[in-house]
């Protein structure tokens, strides 16, 4: 007999981009004519090409690998020094933040790495997460047994839910009892807010007083145009001995389908074993990426250092402002439309409080039935997200200006 995974069964729906996108193809094959109407900002997935940098690089890459003299097979699990080393250079030392290349982990994308984290974490943590949230950090603690069932708004039994709403601009307090591990993700999907220094301040010293672990997300760190917001935790003194970060190539440089990401774990980092003594956390999970992964391809990894040639710099840097000039277009339409607005100016996701009267499935409904428009309903990402949609402002610009067109006739 071969027994399953049960808590895999505590998982209340599908999750939720694959429901989406079942709705929607339902939707488009009752409805054929509406089908060629219809505009995609629900999943935050980029439209525009890879950079030209990128493509060069990985067209040599893969001249390299069809010659014996260069060819390369596995590499080093933990990713190759020369993508490890541009990351420390540009992400973090240019900018004055003492990580080192031996602490950078690449890896294929930041959802698995947000998941595959928990393996180098024990049973009983006590862990907090904001709502709403990114799916990921909830399904993959139920998955892993960390969670009981769930109840009828979908929170799971043994979850510390931090709770993200206009009135503190979607960061959460610092939690009245103590956790172990504290999942923040800014810029924030899905609300678009973004932490203050000294918000990431509280942060840090809360984890460093109860000697928990700070997951923080950066995936979005590009998007950020306000010099004043901090793009990483470890611009916050003291984080180096309570975060870890993670860093993702899929919306800067456009990476959704090619897959490279990366995860800064410190060595100062640490711990606890049973009996509370300290142990660092950067051995962990070099042992499970050396034993569980084989690391990205070349091709990829040559094509991410190329992100951070100068060419690479100012292609990443038209992505970024075509991507955040349809998230001010968004911004302005759900306005105008006399809509309350959040996020879109650090961040490429707009955050809507759905018109009076309609949950966020029925908004969600509406768009797509009516402006043909799919797009995110808050609830997706948890309780406190019910009430709101969220609209991705990955798209082409034609797409972008047609939505708002579509906003302005519905609402
Ligand atoms: C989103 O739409 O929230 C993201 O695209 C999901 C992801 O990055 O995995």
């Amino acid at each position: 007999m071969a027994y399953i995974n049960e808590n895999f069964l505590k998982l209340k729906a599908g999750y939720l981009f694959p429901e989406i996108a079942r709705r929607v193809k339902a939707f488009t094959e009752a409805n054929p004519d509406a089908a060629a109407r219809l505009i995609r900002c629900g999943i935050g997935d980029v439209t525009e090409a890879l950079p030209e940098a990128v493509r060069y690089a990985m067209h040599d890459a893969v001249d390299e690998m069809g010659d014996r003299a260069t060819f390369k097979g596995y590499g080093p699990e933990q990713g190759y020094d020369f993508l490890r080393e541009a990351v420390a250079e540009h992400d973090f030392k240019a900018r004055g933040l003492q990580v080192e290349a031996d602490e950078i982990f690449i890896s294929d994308g930041s959802k698995c790495d947000t998941g595959n984290i928990l393996d180098i974490f024990g049973p009983g943590n006590r862990i907090a997460i904001t709502d709403p949230v990114y799916p990921v950090y909830v399904d993959t603690n139920v998955m892993a047994g960390n969670t009981g069932e769930a109840d009828d708004s979908g929170a799971y039994d043994g979850l510390v839910y931090l709770k993200c709403t206009a009135e503190n601009g979607f960061v959460p307090e610092i939690p009245s009892e103590p956790v172990d591990l504290v999942y923040l993700c800014y810029p924030n999907n899905p609300t678009g807010a973004t932490a203050t220094r000294a918000q990431l301040e509280a942060w840090v010293a809360y984890a460093r007083e109860n000697k928990a672990v700070i997951l923080y997300d950066a995936a979005y760190e590009a998007f950020i145009q306000d010099p004043a917001v901090p793009r990483s935790i470890f611009e916050i003194e003291g984080a180096r001995d309570c975060a870890i970060e993670f860093r993702s190539f899929s919306k800067n440089g456009g990476f959704t389908g090619v897959r490279c990401a990366y995860v800064v774990i410190p060595k100062t980092l640490m711990g606890r074993k049973k009996d509370g003594s300290p142990h660092p956390l950067h051995p962990l999970w070099s042992r499970r990426h050396s034993t569980k992964f084989n690391g990205a391809s070349y091709i990829v990894q040559k094509g991410a250092a190329a992100l951070y040639t100068d060419e690479g710099k100012s292609q990443v840097k038209e992505l970024v402002d075509h991507y955040m000039g349809n998230a001010a277009l968004l911004v302005q339409a759900c306005q105008d439309a006399g809509l309350s607005v959040f996020g879109g100016v650090n961040a490429p996701y707009v955050w809507v409080a759905c018109p009076a009267g309609l949950t966020s499935w029925q908004m969600f409904d509406k768009m797509l039935n009516e402006a043909n428009v799919v797009i995110t309903p808050g609830s997706g990402f948890g309780s406190a997200g019910e009430g709101y949609f969220r609209i991705s402002a990955f798209n082409s610009r034609a797409n972008v200006e047609e939505v708002c067109r579509r906003i302005a006739a519905l609402v």
